[in-house]
């Protein structure tokens, strides 16, 4: 797998960074009072319908082309409720009415905002529509077409920040898991559902990208580097897994904590006898269901490199959290709480932080060391490191760090761990653990 991203002008980024991590209280499209005017209010061939980008504007025009052929966002997305797997997963939930009118579902397929703030274009089954992204667009759809009229002004007027990662990772998040209204439960996925993963970096590139970075945007909105994405992706990821763990309501199904706080395939696999081995990074003895850390260990290792002082701290308190668990329901609030704390730190710090080619290369041999100890033997830190080594040589490739010898040998590295991560349920560790060998010695030294 590879995928393409521009790595931005890191400058302008940091310049503009500080002010644009505010936006991470922004209320969420799906929440704020603005009424949703409905894909048909942008999909004018003058407006973002046309079929050919447009050379003399600051952005394509034919988002909504993109959007309805290459997007899964699209009706698509609403579609898919009325399919057989949908059925029967609604069949299995006991809902009362069908998938694609079921709130629970709704919610993450479709633009599902009340429906006194619809507009009279608004169509529900347009599914995850331009306002489900950038806000419902009452208050800026004139007024932002003016050269005119600057971000700042749209974004007062309700735009939401898409640009600023923090605020995209949350958007993202709230339907690639979940939040404190809506997630696909271990029942929605006992009753059929696929299981989710996400890596924000990955997907935003792979949705695919409906916009350019290029000067004008640059002049326009702050940018961010992939790795900061990246980055930043895996401490809302993080945040997202903490915030439901510490949900008395939904974190909680009778006596059980809700299980996709958990690693899947700590129960979904065959029994085994003796392939049990203890991880430093957890401490738990053995017969412990394990939470899902696979965004703790990547988020670990980048905070490592930048501040060595907050990366062991993270390291003693993900420990801690992982201990509290089998100490029971208050010491798992206390570890939690720590461990949020420190992912907020890690977030400015990320945020602020201008990474280099040699912190990318230093990041990336840090996750394969511990992966070699074995440290990452579970799928869904496997298929995470997979996603960031990716990532990692795309950064490397478009700042021309590297020759095309060195690319060519670390392509067929990343080749290598694709084929190891492509398919759960014939996952293999000990193919894995090879394909990450092949890796190591790949990586040059920057
Ligand atoms: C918290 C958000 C959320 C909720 C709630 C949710 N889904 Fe999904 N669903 C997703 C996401 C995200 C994907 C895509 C997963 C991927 O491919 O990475 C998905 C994928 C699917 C797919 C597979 C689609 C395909 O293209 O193969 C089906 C079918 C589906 N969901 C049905 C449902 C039904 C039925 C419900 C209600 C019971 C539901 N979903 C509730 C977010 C959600
Ligand atoms: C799943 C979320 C999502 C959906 C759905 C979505 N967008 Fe976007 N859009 C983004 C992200 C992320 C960006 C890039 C960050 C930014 O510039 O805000 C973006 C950027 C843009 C830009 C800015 C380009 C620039 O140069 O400043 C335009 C215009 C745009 N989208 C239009 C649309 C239209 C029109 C639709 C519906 C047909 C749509 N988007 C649907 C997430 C989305
Ligand atoms: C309102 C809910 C919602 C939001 C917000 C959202 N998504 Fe999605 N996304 C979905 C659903 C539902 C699907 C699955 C659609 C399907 O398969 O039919 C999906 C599918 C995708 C896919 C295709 C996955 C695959 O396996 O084919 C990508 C990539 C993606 N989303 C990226 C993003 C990114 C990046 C963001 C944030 C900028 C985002 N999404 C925000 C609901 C959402
Ligand atoms: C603590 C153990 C545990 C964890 C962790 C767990 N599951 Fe489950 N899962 C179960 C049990 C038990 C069942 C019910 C099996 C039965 O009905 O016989 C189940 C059922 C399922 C089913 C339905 C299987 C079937 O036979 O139809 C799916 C799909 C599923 N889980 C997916 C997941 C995913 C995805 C995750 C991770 C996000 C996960 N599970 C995490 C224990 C777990």
């Amino acid at each position: 797998m590879k995928v393409f991203f521009s790595r931005s002008l890191l400058l302008v980024g940091l310049l503009f960074g500080l002010s644009a991590v505010s936006a991470d209280n922004t209320t969420l499209p799906h929440y704020a009072k603005d009424k949703h005017l409905g894909v048909g209010s942008c999909s004018n061939s003058t407006c973002h319908g046309s079929i050919q980008p447009w050379k003399k504007s600051n952005v394509l025009q034919n988002e909504y082309v993109t959007w309805t052929k290459e997007d899964n966002h699209s009706r698509k997305a609403y579609k898919v409720l009325t399919n057989k797997l949908s059925k029967r997963i609604a069949r299995n939930l006991g809902l009362k009415d069908p998938a694609h009118e079921a709130k629970v579902c709704l919610d993450c397929h479709a633009d599902n905002v009340p429906t006194d703030v619809r507009g009279e274009r608004f169509d529900l089954a347009d599914g995850v529509g331009c306002e489900a992204c950038h806000g419902g667009s009452e208050r800026w759809l004139e007024s932002h077409t003016s050269s005119e009229t600057t971000h700042e002004e749209n974004l007062e007027n309700g735009l939401y920040p898409t640009e600023d990662p923090v605020a995209r990772a949350t958007l993202c998040y709230s339907c690639h898991f979940g939040d404190a209204n809506k997630l696909v439960t271990h029942r929605i996925m006992g009753a059929g559902h696929p299981r989710i993963r996400f890596e924000l970096d990955t997907f935003s590139a792979t949705q695919p990208a409906h916009y350019e970075v290029d000067k004008d945007y640059r002049e326009r909105k702050p940018t961010f580097d992939g790795v900061q994405i990246w980055a930043i992706g895996q401490a809302i990821g993080m945040r997202s897994n903490l915030d439901l763990l510490m949900d008395p309501k939904r974190g909680h199904d009778g006596i059980f904590p809700e299980l996709v706080l958990f690693d899947c395939h700590a129960c979904h696999k065959k029994m085994e006898t003796a392939s049990w081995r203890p991880r430093a990074g957890t401490g738990l003895p053995p017969g412990i269901v394990r939470l899902n850390d696979a965004n703790f260990i990547m988020l670990r290792h980048i905070v490592k490199v930048v501040d060595a002082g907050l990366g062991s701290q993270l390291r003693k308190q993900t420990r801690a959290l992982h201990r509290s668990v089998i100490k029971g329901n208050a010491a798992v609030k206390r570890a939690a709480v720590a461990v949020r704390a420190t992912t907020e730190k890690a977030i400015k710090l990320i945020a602020n932080h201008e990474f280099s080619d040699k912190d990318i290369v230093a990041i990336l041999k840090s996750i394969v060391a511990e992966g070699l100890k074995g440290e990452l033997r579970d799928y869904a830190s496997a298929e995470q490191t997979m996603m960031a080594a990716n990532n990692v040589v795309v950064v490397l490739e478009n700042a021309k760090a590297i020759n095309d010898l060195e690319l060519d040998v670390l392509n067929k590295a990343l080749d290598k761990m694709f084929d190891a991560t492509k398919n759960d349920k014939v996952y293999r560790p000990g193919k894995f653990a090879a394909a990450l060998k092949i890796l190591k010695s790949a990586i040059p030294n920057l």
